[in-house]
């Protein structure tokens, strides 16, 4: 008997289960009623008495010596256990991530001021409040001038020489100031109007404005520079209409129209059956500004364009209300994901 008991000592140690389910199959082996130290228990019955108390020390050593060995391994595959749930499973589908997207406003000016820096436009940018001078008077709109209430400017109440920019005009002044000709740049930001708010208006909104500066600069420079602009924009059949028109800065002026991007000229609800859209107001620098901003205005002549970005992207992806791009409702936004 003593021999089994020195076996199983030397089993016992060598045991090293690969799982629980080894471990559990060790225990119902060794411990169970019907496992080795049962047998055991029932050879020791048979000793003599003499004999019992030697073998029964050992055998009480024996058992001890299985359950801590059992009870060891239980910890060990328990914590696996733990590790198993708190670690990701690289083998799981994953978890979707939504991709993010760009405003519709920033998808439609970086298209548009990416089409002028390929004909060599720069970008500028200027200060959203402006005083007096980089807004109106540079711009040959006099004092009293009825034009700065066609603006519907917001003025600053503690002092009333500054005001929101009401177009992004007032960066083209800065840069004429601060550059010689020739002059090609592009202005996109936001700007300000005291309107109300509806479907097709806003008391801010953004825009794009352009000014070229050279010597020997024409209004066929600016036909050419915005038709190109409309076929890159819009499409390759594309026509442009100007119209006379009137503002301060320009002389002469002209807004300008495109075909109906939806009828295609033909007459439709969008362009109110006329076929055309108007999209920019434009015209000649009129030499009074290029003089304001210490340019010779015999010398050189430019050209200069406005458009608002809200409504190119209306056009663009049909969207019937400006008040949307302001709501940030993410249904509406999400639309804009793959991008363009
Ligand atoms: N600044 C004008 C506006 O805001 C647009 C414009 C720019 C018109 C340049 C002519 C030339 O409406």
């Amino acid at each position: 008997m003593q021999d089994k008991i020195n076996k199983y000592f030397t089993e016992v140690d060598a045991f090293n289960p690969a799982n629980a389910e080894e471990l559990e199959q060790f225990r119902i082996s060794s411990l169970g009623r019907k496992g080795w130290m049962q047998d055991l228990l029932i050879d020791f019955k048979t000793l003599p008495s003499e004999q019992k108390r030697e073998t029964g020390k050992f055998l009480n050593e024996l058992k001890s010596k299985v359950e801590r060995r059992i009870e060891h391994f239980k910890n060990v595959f328990a914590s696996t256990e733990t590790e198993k749930t708190t670690y990701t499973d690289l083998s799981r589908p994953g978890i979707p991530v939504t991709p993010g997207a760009h405003h519709p406003l920033t998808l439609v000016r970086n298209q548009i001021t990416s089409i002028f820096q390929k004909i060599g436009f720069s970008i500028s940018e200027g200060p959203e409040m402006e005083d007096d001078w980089h807004n109106f008077s540079a711009l040959n709109f006099p004092p009293e001038h009825p034009a700065r209430d066609m603006q519907d400017t917001f003025f600053i109440s503690k002092d009333p020489d500054f005001a929101l920019r009401t177009h992004t005009s007032s960066v083209q002044v800065r840069v004429m100031e601060n550059s010689k000709p020739p002059i090609r740049t592009i202005s996109p930001g936001r700007v300000y109007r005291n309107e109300a708010i509806s479907a097709r208006a806003h008391c801010q909104f953004h825009q794009v404005e352009g000014l070229c500066i050279d010597e020997g600069i024409s209004f066929a420079d600016l036909k050419q520079t915005l038709l190109y602009f409309a076929r890159e924009f819009f499409s390759v059949e594309t026509e442009i209409r100007l119209r006379p028109s009137y503002f301060p800065f320009t002389e002469p002026s002209a807004e300008m129209d495109i075909s109906c991007t939806l009828c295609k000229g033909k007459g439709c609800n969008v362009c109110k059956y006329s076929g055309w859209t108007e999209i920019m107001g434009c015209g000649m620098v009129d030499p009074n500004v290029l003089d304001n901003c210490g340019i010779d205005s015999h010398k050189y002549s430019g050209f200069a364009f406005g458009m608002g970005i809200e409504r190119i992207a209306m056009l663009k992806y049909k969207i019937n209300d400006l008040r949307l791009f302001f709501e940030n409702d993410v249904r509406f936004l999400k639309q804009f994901i793959a991008g363009i």
